[in-house]
């Protein structure tokens, strides 16, 4: 089979790991939910966080906590407008995954569920989609249904139909499966 061009995004230059070579070739990276590459300019600025600014936010009366406190509300306002949240308090930092879905699991919806509900999810999820919700379901009764996917590996929204009903509380799916690429 004919080599394929490197596939090279305008952000590249960021990320100094992708301009290196492994095994003669140049190293493509395709783990970023499980570990993201970090920017350049990400590092610099964290390093400058470390060497200048750092101290605890919330929690402190003094110059730096201050200023560590308005920064880190600065990107969560930045962050809302970026995913166009309502309100810059929707947005809450976790630091993976798998810890926002438990959060989810247990804040949101624990007190909200019945053992008769269901929560949906797809064929297709990593563990961090699914085992909240079956940590969930073995504390409350209620039930996972999966949406399974179809002979070509993608959902049919049509099979979601059937499954939704007046017992849904959640459906729980993946933007884009590490799976199948399905998005
Ligand atoms: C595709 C995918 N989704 C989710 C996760 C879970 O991420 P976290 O470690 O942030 O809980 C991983 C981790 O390997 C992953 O590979």
């Amino acid at each position: 089979m004919a080599d394929l061009p490197p596939i090279v995004s305008p952000w590249a230059k960021d990320f100094p790991a992708l301009g290196t070579q492994v095994y003669g070739r140049p190293l493509v990276y395709l783990d970023t939910a499980a570990t993201a590459q970090t920017p350049t300019p990400v590092i610099e600025r964290m390093t400058q966080f470390y060497q200048r600014d750092y101290a605890s936010v919330h929690r402190g009366a003094h110059y730096l906590s201050a200023k560590a406190t308005e920064d880190m509300e600065l990107v969560r306002t930045q962050v809302a407008d970026f995913i166009n949240a309502a309100e810059a308090s929707n947005i809450v930092f976790t630091k993976g995954t798998t810890e926002a879905i438990n959060l989810v699991a247990n804040s949101y919806l624990r007190p909200k569920v019945k053992p008769e509900d269901e929560i949906i999810v797809t064929e297709m999820e990593h563990h961090a989609n699914l085992v909240p919700w079956q940590l969930l379901s073995d504390l409350c009764g209620v039930k996972i249904r999966v949406w399974e996917v179809n002979n070509q590996g993608q959902l049919d929204v049509a099979e979601l139909k059937k499954l939704l009903n007046n017992k849904t509380r959640l459906v729980a799916l993946t933007h884009i499966s590490n799976v199948l690429g399905q998005v």
